[in-house]
């Protein structure tokens, strides 16, 4: 165990089957969960077989497109000694009007867990009510939970450590990634500025709730409309796209609104001079980074993207073996 992720064994509850938000875990269970994709990782590169999952399968339902999210669980569960089947939803009968709670019930009695992208949140939390296997959420509009475990990972690869340092985002506070990011970056302690244009500011209850938990985990969250701000003195400096997938029809209102919060070389002076920079993928070079910043010395997006495979085999191993 490292020393900068210590957690309290008599901590780890896992109370619930799934893994929606990460809201939804203790800072203990997210430790542990780090822990084990480090170890996983080791064992990985070591070329050491690690079937923990052998002959469990994992069905894969994408309502939205996807590279990382896909091969990396994919190649995880194999990896596991497991198996992985990809349903799209232009394929299976979801697609076509079939109800969430019967695909919940139907798969449950074929797979061993179901990992699921789609729009709404709440279609995830009925699919996981109705399923008796583990539901795995893969991006929903509110939340991308799995990423952001994968960027806690490369945060404390490249840092040593996560509590005590301070994550800045930049752009659209009120998507998936920024909302994962404040809740999962307040559990383990990290201070967290966000900017975004008005009209863009995090969700207030998600938000409310991460207050809540940086008051116990003694960090804090900053919330504002002026990047510069945001930006100083940040170890880590993340960004997302402006427009998210099922925006598509708001591109042009979204690439007037995000112009001042683009991640350059400019606003990186405000940062602390060893900053890493990290953006969960796809990136739109020159819109909300430049090529400069992403392509350049302090961006880690490559370590970051692998990453997801490692954390997600270890949520895999925990949920998918219990
Ligand atoms: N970051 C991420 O989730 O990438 P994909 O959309 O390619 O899965
Ligand atoms: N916010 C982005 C993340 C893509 C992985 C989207 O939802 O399209």
């Amino acid at each position: 165990m490292l020393e900068a992720i210590k957690w309290n064994e008599n901590k780890l509850q896992f109370k619930g089957k799934d893994f929606l938000q990460l809201s939804d875990f203790s800072t203990d269970e997210i430790l542990y969960l780090l822990n084990e994709a480090i170890e996983l990782k080791a064992l990985q590169k070591a070329g050491k077989p690690h079937p923990f999952l052998s002959g469990k399968v994992l069905g894969m339902i994408f309502e939205k497109s996807s590279t990382r999210t896909r091969v990396s669980f994919e190649v995880g569960m194999l990896q596991l000694g497991g198996h992985a089947i990809f349903l799209s939803s232009k394929d299976i009968q979801l697609g076509r009007g079939e109800s969430i709670s019967d695909t919940a019930k139907v798969l449950s009695r074929y797979v061993d867990g179901i990992m699921i992208r789609t729009f709404s949140h709440d279609s995830v939390e009925e699919l996981a009510e109705h399923a008796t296997v583990p539901v795995i959420n893969g991006l929903t509009d509110l939340h991308h939970p799995a990423q952001v475990l994968a960027d806690l990972l490369t945060i404390l690869e490249h840092k040593g450590k996560l509590a005590g340092l301070k994550l800045c985002y930049l752009g659209d506070g009120n998507n998936n990634m920024a909302h994962s990011l404040m809740e999962g970056a307040v559990k383990v302690g990290m201070d967290v500025s966000i900017a975004s244009p008005p009209g863009y500011l995090p969700d207030g209850k998600i938000t409310e709730k991460a207050i809540k938990t940086a008051k116990q985990t003694g960090c804090t969250i900053m919330i504002t409309n002026d990047p510069i701000e945001a930006a100083k003195n940040a170890d880590v400096i993340v960004t997302d796209v402006w427009t998210s997938m099922g925006q598509e029809e708001e591109t042009s209102m979204r690439l007037q609104a995000f112009g001042e919060f683009q991640v350059n070389a400019e606003l990186c002076k405000y940062a602390k001079d060893d900053f890493i920079f990290l953006h969960c993928l796809p990136a739109h070079r020159e819109e909300e980074v430049t090529g400069e910043i992403i392509d350049g010395p302090h961006s880690v997006v490559f370590d970051e993207a692998e990453n997801r495979l490692h954390a997600q085999k270890a949520i895999l191993k925990l949920l998918l073996s219990k």
